[in-house]
């Protein structure tokens, strides 16, 4: 901030530095609103795109070596493990006031959560839930959430996260998995302890005897 302070950039501390000198925000506020948009954009996006090889590297997404030829069909893929498999599976928030939903009372300032990721899969919506349909219309995914709290991020987030998978697509058309994907044992992140990968199966080392 001190940096920023003495040299303007066009970026995100700069401008919210301006915020706070027009009284928009208060300066205290700088810190953690920076912290929550690099913790909020990071490791969902990196999230996104491993769920993303999984899908297609496991064989429930179409194979990857189709998807450098096929803008749409990559948006499609990623859209359906948005929808399937969600990096963010749950939000918080307190009741505003009391109401009624699902036959249950919620009273004003209840905590509650919402599990997005079931509501991706809710049989009312959407025809065999569980299969992965890259195909699938309409698809609309609770994956960057709804209403007023809905991702800041969601455009960028897509974007990255179509042009990563095309162009591993184009670069590693025969990338497979060298091990069963591990994932940290989080109930609301769907982050990855690791994603082992080959990129290229025909430059696969001889194996000594
Ligand atoms: C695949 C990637 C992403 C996913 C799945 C995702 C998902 C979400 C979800 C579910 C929420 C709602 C949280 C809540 O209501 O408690 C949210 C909010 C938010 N996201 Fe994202 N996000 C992604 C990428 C990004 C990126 C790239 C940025 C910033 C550049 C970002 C910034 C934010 C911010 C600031 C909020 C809070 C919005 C508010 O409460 O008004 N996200 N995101």
């Amino acid at each position: 901030m001190d940096q920023r302070r003495r040299s303007a950039q066009e970026d995100l501390i700069s401008f919210l530095l301006n915020a706070a000198e027009s009284g928009e925000i208060e300066e205290d506020e700088i810190v953690p609103l920076v912290f929550q948009v690099f913790n909020a954009s990071y490791q969902t996006t990196a999230s996104l795109l491993g769920s993303v090889l999984t899908a297609v590297l496991g064989g429930d997404g179409p194979a990857l070596g189709r998807l450098a030829e096929d803008l749409g069909l990559v948006a499609a893929t990623v859209g359906e493990v948005l929808r399937t498999d969600p990096p963010v599976q749950s939000t918080g928030q307190h009741a505003l006031r009391t109401v009624r939903l699902g036959g249950h009372r919620i009273a004003e300032s209840d905590f509650v959560i919402a599990v997005l990721a079931a509501g991706n899969r809710d049989p009312e919506q959407f025809a065999s839930p569980d299969e992965f349909r890259a195909d699938r219309t309409p698809r609309q995914t609770l994956g960057f959430d709804w209403g007023v709290h809905h991702c800041l991020g969601a455009g960028l987030a897509l974007l990255e996260a179509r042009t990563a998978t095309q162009r591993l697509a184009e670069r590693f058309p025969d990338m497979q998995l060298v091990a069963e994907p591990r994932r940290w044992p989080t109930a609301n992140m769907r982050s990855f302890r690791s994603l082992e990968v080959l990129l290229d199966s025909r430059a696969r080392p001889a194996v000594s005897p």
